[in-house]
C-alpha cells in the first residue's frame, strides 16, 4: 500500500511520514514530492497546485485539517475521490479553550482593567451576570458544538445557528433565514465556527454585521473569508462593534501593512486557534485506512455538494 503526505512544511511532513508509518508498518509512506505518480491514499494540506496533475490517487484523500476548502479549490481534483476529513482529533479542545479565553476576556472587561490599570485607576466596573451575555456560536459542528457547551457551563447563555436544523442540550438552535436574523440580533459575541463554502463565503458583510446588538464582539476562528474584512473595519470604526478577536483572514500571513495589526478594537491571532495535533490525526487516519482496506465505510466524508 502507498501513502503519499503533501505538507507545505517539511519538517512537518517528515513527521507524518514517521507517524503513519509506525502505525501501517506494512505501508510504503512517501512525503511529497516524491518520485513517484500513483498512491493509494494521500494525505494532504495546502499541496501545490499542479498535486492532482503529478499524483493519481487510488483510493482516498485524508485532509490533514478540519477545513477541507483548501482541497476543494484545488484544480484537478477527481470528481470521484472521496475525501476525508479530520475528525477532531484534539481540535476541539484548543477551539474550546481559544473561545472561552475570548469569552471570558470580553464578558470580564479585561481590556478595560488592564487600561485602568495603566491609568493607575482603581474603579470597579459593573458586573453582569453570564446568563444575560447571549453567546452566538455561527456553526455548530464536531467543533462549534463543543465550544458551545463549555461556554454553557460557564454560565453564559449560549445560542447556536446552522445551516440545517440542529438540537443541541441547553442551547436554542437557528437556521435559516428568519432564524438568522433573531440569532445575530441576540449575539452579544458571535463565534464563527463554520466551514468555508460558497454559501458562507463573505456571509458576514455590512449588512449582517449590522444585525448583531450596538456593540457586539466578533471571535473569527473559521476562516477568513467568511467575513468582509473592509466591512468588518467599517463596523468597528464606527463602534457598532466593541471588538474583534481574528485568528483567520482572507490572506495568510496577514500581511505586515493590514490595519487589523494595529487596530485598537482588534486581536490578532496566527491562525493558531486549533492545530492538527499530528499524532492523534495520524492515529484517526490510520484506523480509516484499516478500515477502508477492510471494506468498511469512514466516518468524516466531505459532501461535495455542501462543501464540508
Ligand atoms: C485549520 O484551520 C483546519 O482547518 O484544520
Amino acid at each position: 500500500m502507498k501513502i503519499v503526505i503533501a505538507h507545505p512544511n517539511a519538517a512537518t511532513g517528515e513527521r507524518w511520514c514517521h507517524e503513519l508509518s509506525q502505525r501501517l508498518p506494512q505501508a510504503q509512506v512517501r512525503s511529497w514530492p516524491t518520485d513517484c505518480s500513483e498512491a493509494d491514499y494521500a494525505i494532504a494540506w495546502k499541496p501545490a497546485d499542479d498535486f492532482f496533475q503529478r499524483l493519481r490517487i487510488g483510493k482516498t484523500l485524508f485532509c490533514a485539517g478540519a477545513g477541507v476548502d483548501h482541497l476543494l479549490r484545488l484544480p484537478g481534483l477527481p470528481a470521484q475521490l472521496p475525501l476525508v476529513r479530520v475528525e477532531d482529533a484534539g481540535m476541539g479542545i484548543q477551539m474550546v479553550h481559544y473561545c472561552v479565553l475570548e469569552a471570558l476576556r470580553v464578558h470580564r472587561r479585561d481590556d478595560d482593567y488592564a487600561r485602568q490599570q495603566r491609568e493607575r485607576t482603581w474603579h470597579e466596573l459593573d458586573y453582569e451576570s453570564p446568563a444575560a451575555f447571549t453567546i452566538g456560536v455561527f456553526g455548530i459542528g464536531a467543533l462549534g458544538a463543543q465550544v458551545a457547551q463549555a461556554l454553557r457551563a460557564l454560565g453564559f447563555t449560549v445560542i447556536g445557528y446552522s445551516r440545517s436544523p440542529r438540537e443541541l442540550d441547553g442551547v436554542r438552535c437557528y437556521s435559516g433565514d428568519t432564524g438568522l436574523t433573531e440569532f445575530l440580533a441576540r449575539s452579544r459575541m458571535l463565534v464563527l465556527l463554520a466551514p468555508h463554502t460558497p454559501d458562507t463565503e463573505n456571509f458576514f458583510n455590512q449588512r449582517r454585521l449590522a444585525m448583531l446588538p450596538n456593540g457586539a464582539w466578533l471571535v473569527n476562528a473559521a476562516r477568513g473569508a467568511l467575513v468582509v474584512e473592509q466591512d468588518l473595519l467599517a463596523a468597528l470604526d464606527c463602534g457598532a462593534l466593541a471588538g474583534a478577536t481574528l485568528d483567520v483572514f482572507h490572506t495568510e500571513p496577514l500581511p505586515t501593512q493590514h490595519p487589523f495589526w494595529t487596530h485598537p478594537r482588534v486581536r490578532v491571532t496566527p491562525h493558531c486557534a486549533a492545530a492538527t495535533v499530528i499524532d492523534e490525526t495520524a492515529a484517526q487516519i490510520a484506523g480509516k485506512i484499516e478500515q477502508l482496506e477492510r471494506g468498511e465505510p469512514v466516518s468524516g466524508l466531505v459532501d461535495r455538494r455542501r462543501g464540508y
